[in-house]
């Protein structure tokens, strides 16, 4: 979820699932088959698959708040709906201990759901007071813990790769300036110490947005989650089996775009001397659905804004061994 778009004043309205028609198109359920929704939320995506075909769905959130939403539905689909807490990133390992060792797709939607946005004792926001959290699994260091005691250089750092904030030096000098007078606890004191120090651009985005946006991806270790999902994803698909991936801005864009770029393209022609199995593992795992990103329609903008900034990548995993597997961890 596109952190702009989540905080608008008006948006006290439960989570509309962003893209939903064309992932259940994407991952093309069938009865009998197993998917993973990595990312619950409001089971928008897991419901839809449910009703889709006769089939089972594991879904996983980080957030227990979600997943206690959602144990409604699991009484709905008697047998077919099983909640995990936990991250995506471990999703093989949470499979596999429950004896899932492949499934036939996955979806991620990645970012945070409209009740974490609007639940304002959950910290995300800066338009509405609340405890300076931003943390999905509620626990961990919380974004108060990070402004009050980063170095201004640590800071600095993360606001400018995460938010993209060209005035990530200025507001980091802000933010410790402002802590020795009074710790941060609130959301509304750190969004008015922002303000104070950028002005609102022309486009009216609140100054605040891209702060915040950097604060919420470091404190959940957001773009690591991303890349680990992405791998145990490749080790969790059988082949046929297909990979949705919907993201809200160019960071996370950028990690799923390289990610199916590389394990979609060729390597260079092995030697012959290489083992049979060793030129499997070089072979592409994935092969890319489309090249070109899935957009909202304009009539989906128009009932949802927060679609707005959404883009969805599609991949369909190959025979070739899992690249992670080969190389024994991270590859
Ligand atoms: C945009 S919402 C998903 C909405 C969902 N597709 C729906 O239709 O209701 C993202 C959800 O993913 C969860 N989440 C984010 N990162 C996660 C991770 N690494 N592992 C598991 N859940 C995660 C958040 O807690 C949030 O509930």
């Amino acid at each position: 979820m596109n952190s702009t778009a989540a905080t608008s004043p008006s948006s006290d309205t439960p989570h509309i699932p962003v893209l939903l028609t064309e992932v259940v198109a994407a991952l093309k359920p069938r009865d009998g088959g197993t998917y993973v929704d990595g990312t619950f939320g409001a089971g928008g995506y897991t419901t839809a698959l449910l009703e889709a075909a006769q089939c089972n769905v594991w879904a996983i959130d980080r957030d227990p708040d979600a997943l206690a939403r959602g144990s409604a539905l699991v009484s709905r689909f008697p047998g077919r709906l099983h909640l995990i807490a936990g991250r995506f990133g471990d999703m093989a390992e949470l499979l596999g201990e429950r004896g899932v060792r492949n499934v036939d797709g996955i979806a991620l939607d990645i970012g945070v759901s409209s009740m974490q946005i609007d639940d304002r004792a959950r910290g995300f926001s800066f338009l509405r007071d609340g405890p300076l959290d931003m943390r999905m699994e509620r626990a961990g260091r919380s974004a108060a813990d990070i402004v009050n005691t980063l170095p201004e250089k640590d800071l600095a750092e993360i606001i400018l790769t995460f938010g993209e904030e060209k005035h990530a030096r200025r507001v980091a000098k802000a933010i410790v300036a402002a802590r020795q007078e009074r710790p941060f606890s609130r959301t509304l004191h750190l969004a008015d110490v922002i303000r104070s120090e950028v002005r609102r651009a022309h486009d009216g985005i609140d100054p605040a947005t891209r702060t915040f946006q950097a604060l919420r991806i470091y404190v959940n270790d957001e773009l690591a989650e991303l890349d680990r999902g992405l791998r145990s994803a490749e080790f969790l698909l059988r082949p046929g089996g297909r990979l949705a991936v919907v993201s809200f801005h160019s960071l996370e864009d950028r990690i799923v775009k390289t990610f199916l770029r590389t394990r979609s393209a060729e390597a260079a022609r092995p030697s012959r001397h290489m083992p049979a199995s060793a030129i499997k593992a070089s072979s592409p795992t994935f092969k890319l659905i489309s090249k070109r990103p899935v957009l909202p329609t304009d009539d989906e903008i128009n009932r949802n804004p927060r679609s707005r900034s959404a883009r969805m990548r599609v991949a369909e995993r190959t025979d070739a061994t899992a690249l992670a597997a080969v190389a024994g961890s991270r590859a």
